[in-house]
């Protein structure tokens, strides 16, 4: 989504790319998260305009600022109250954090869901689903015409399919919970019994690394710049060491079940090692 918020809570959006018209942007309010008045001044002011209100219920672009759930029960309540869609896009955390994403660990059933990546096994796949009364919208049983040159691909198709079968397995998902709960515990220890200003933020098989002591960080701007140097840094070290991690202190990582419990806790220890040169200053600092 490339709006960012306007001027004031409850203003339409400005673009924060080239290339999006303004009138697009002035039709989407940007609000921030875990902000109830924010939505209630939005929803009240607009809600006759309103078509729909879209979170990820996993934020996981910027950091992963997990939201408490009776905020995400607040979205599904403010937005049926005022007959406004709720659409959770998934594309991140479908497929993640159990087969059914957020809406089934949350208990929340959303009006739209959308999905990406894990859907398509490695292949580009982009996928939405929602009730039969608004499926019934799309062409050819109604009047919304969506279609493209790779809709329903079938290599895309059947890459989808084979994954999906693997994660309905039994256990697929309580095993890479185990292992990403490995990984992160030995990181979260570490960390603790030597007063390190890091953890280790997860959810299912998605995690974060956050150089911070906060119990919680729910919004971005709750995220401290200044720690990315530290990310920064230990990214090298990783690097050198044969890890790859995402490029950005604001990326997440995956658990995947190609991970074995072996190779996440050589990880993780090595890690704990290099965190460890990381606030000793003893590694330079590199400018990316
Ligand atoms: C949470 C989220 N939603 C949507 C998208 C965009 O998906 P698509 O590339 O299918 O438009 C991304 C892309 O990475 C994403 O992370």
């Amino acid at each position: 989504m490339l709006v960012k918020a306007g001027s004031g809570l409850a203003t339409f959006g400005i673009s924060s790319s080239a290339g999006v018209p303004e009138s697009v942007a002035g039709d989407t309010i940007v609000l921030p998260l875990n902000d109830e008045a924010a939505m209630e001044a939005a929803i009240n002011k607009h809600k006759d305009d309103l078509a729909a209100v879209i979170i990820e219920p996993v934020p996981a672009n910027n950091g992963l600022l997990l939201q408490d759930k009776s905020y995400l029960e607040f979205l599904r309540d403010i937005t049926r109250k005022h007959n406004v869609l709720l659409i959770f896009d998934e594309v991140i955390s479908g497929f993640r954090i159990g087969f059914t994403g957020a809406a089934g660990f949350y208990g929340i059933k959303p009006d739209i869901l959308t999905y990406g990546k894990i859907i398509g096994g490695g292949m580009p796949v982009g996928a939405y689903g929602a009730s039969a009364a608004i499926m019934q919208k799309i062409s050819p049983d109604g009047n919304v015409y969506q279609g493209g040159t790779l809709s329903g691909n079938p290599v895309a198709m059947a890459a989808g399919i084979a994954t999906l079968t693997e994660c309905l397995k039994k256990d697929f998902y309580e095993s890479l919970e185990k292992k990403t709960n490995t990984f992160t515990g030995i990181l979260n220890s570490f960390a603790k019994e030597n007063n390190l200003p890091f953890k280790v933020f997860s959810i299912g098989s998605i995690f974060w690394f956050a150089f911070s002591e906060k119990e919680k960080i729910q919004r971005a701007d709750e995220i401290d710049s200044e720690s990315m140097t530290k990310f920064n840094t230990l990214y090298h070290e990783l690097l050198d060491h044969g890890i790859y991690f995402g490029p950005s202190g604001y990326e997440v990582g995956f658990i995947s079940d190609a991970h074995t419990e072996e190779i996440l806790s050589d990880a993780a220890k090595g890690i704990c090692g290099m965190l460890k040169k990381t606030f000793a200053g003893s590694s330079p600092l590199r400018i990316d």
